[in-house]
């Protein structure tokens, strides 16, 4: 595509109103028909976000250190709040990142970094082991890195399997992984038993708590089955949380976090071979919006644990109630035990990929799992409202389905 710049500027309000036309064709996320890439607790938390995100829109949040002193308190106490609700020991450290895709760049990173120095190979390049759950972020970094990401098979639970993962094990082996919970199925993999593989075994265990780390906590505060995934379980090393996902907060904004000083002493870049002098950033960007930062600390301090305690206990019980209406409707299943909001289910009775094509002509946007098959639904507060509908849909669309006897879909998982 080929476009000129317009010779002349046009108005405020006709550019308004071109993009708000535009988003006429966009699918209907406030609707909650989206069932990823957005996120919502209450129109209160989004204002709050909002207004603090604007209030510091122009500061930079790469100036933290030397012009802006307020946006580099709100990252520090944002920091320090988190690393209390992950129980880290008193010398762990962490830092504000763009995104999951980011923390999990930089920590693969750090790892490097700190086992190169640990085996005294300048050069060392290892592989990282983890259930084929785990994000596709952690092969994005390891090809920039030009790392291996050794993938093993899930359980039969679609929790990662410690026993499969050790399996892949060599001497090149430098991190395994695990998901606070997996994206895919929404199951928090057994993060004790790889702490220990990894104690036993001399590695670094991540833990992608990417999606889950800000919900996961104030779930379990709430009396539900959640294991442990943080710093309390000995062998972590490293964590990452984003907080654009189920921290409420507006994008962008993500953590990480590493265990000890030694080992977040490799996160980072600085340098000073260059004209004006030393270059020093925690992230891959260089510059990066104050706004995601002064957004996280206003929610946190808005919110507080009560807050965050409500939340999660309004999304779960919406969530118990999307289950157990799937769960009413013949032939359908919920895959695996998941943990959080993140739900997929699917079909031992019919192609459920062609429940997905019917749901999507009446404007559900579907998220689908290919292995095994499955709608994916990753739920916050935004898709509430819809619950009735989207059950009404899904149950005439299970109907068309079984008419149809032996139809074959031909709508393909993408992300
Ligand atoms: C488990 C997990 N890790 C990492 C990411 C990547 O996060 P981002 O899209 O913020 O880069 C996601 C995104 O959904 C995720 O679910």
């Amino acid at each position: 595509m080929r476009k000129s710049l317009p010779a002349k500027g046009r108005s405020r309000d006709a550019i308004l109103a071109e993009m708000r036309d535009m988003k006429g064709g966009d699918a209907d996320w406030q609707g909650g028909r989206v069932p990823l890439f957005v996120f919502k607790a209450n129109d209160e938390v989004s204002e709050v976000g909002k207004e603090a995100f604007f209030e510091f829109f122009t500061e930079n949040a790469l100036g933290g250190r030397r012009a802006f002193p307020s946006v580099k308190r709100m990252e520090d106490e944002v920091i320090a709040m988190a690393l209390s609700l992950f129980n880290a020991p008193d010398d762990a450290q962490g830092f504000m990142t763009t995104g999951g895709t980011e923390s999990i760049i930089q920590a693969v990173q750090t790892c490097r970094d700190w086992t190169r120095k640990q085996r005294k190979i300048p050069t060392f390049r290892g592989n990282i082991v983890a259930a084929e759950s785990v994000h596709p972020a952690f092969n994005k970094g390891a090809g920039l890195m030009d790392l291996e990401v050794r993938r093993a098979p899930v359980r039969a639970d679609l929790a990662a399997d410690p026993a499969a993962i050790e399996a892949l094990i060599d001497d090149d082996t430098m991190m395994i992984v695990g998901s606070a919970p997996s994206f895919p199925y929404g199951v928090i993999d057994p993060i004790r038993e790889l702490g220990a593989l990894a104690e036993r075994r001399g590695l670094w265990l991540h833990v992608d708590a990417c999606v889950g780390g800000y919900l996961a906590p104030f779930v379990k505060m709430l009396g539900r089955n959640i294991p442990d995934f943080d710093f309390s379980v000995p062998g972590v090393s490293s964590l990452s949380a984003d907080l654009h996902k189920f921290g409420f907060t507006p994008k962008p904004a993500s953590t990480v976090f590493y265990r000890t000083p030694e080992k977040a002493a490799h996160h980072g870049f600085d340098f000073d071979q260059w004209p004006n002098g030393r270059f020093l950033t925690s992230t891959i960007v260089g510059t990066r919006p104050a706004g995601g930062v002064a957004a996280a600390w206003a929610t946190f301090e808005f919110l507080g644990v009560e807050g965050y305690k409500k939340i999660a206990r309004d999304l779960m019980t919406f969530v118990d109630a999307y289950k157990a209406g799937i769960g009413d409707v013949d032939g359908l299943e919920i895959l695996g035990s998941p943990h959080l909001s993140i739900i997929a289910y699917g079909s031992s009775a019919f192609d459920i990929f062609r429940v997905a094509e019917i749901m999507q002509a009446k404007g559900w946007l579907p998220g689908l799992v290919q292995k095994p098959k499955g709608i994916h639904r990753m739920m916050s507060m935004l898709h509430a409202p819809a619950l009735d509908a989207y059950l009404a849909d899904v149950r005439a669309a299970v109907g068309v389905v079984r008419q149809e006897g032996e139809s074959r879909s031909a709508i393909k998982a993408t992300y």
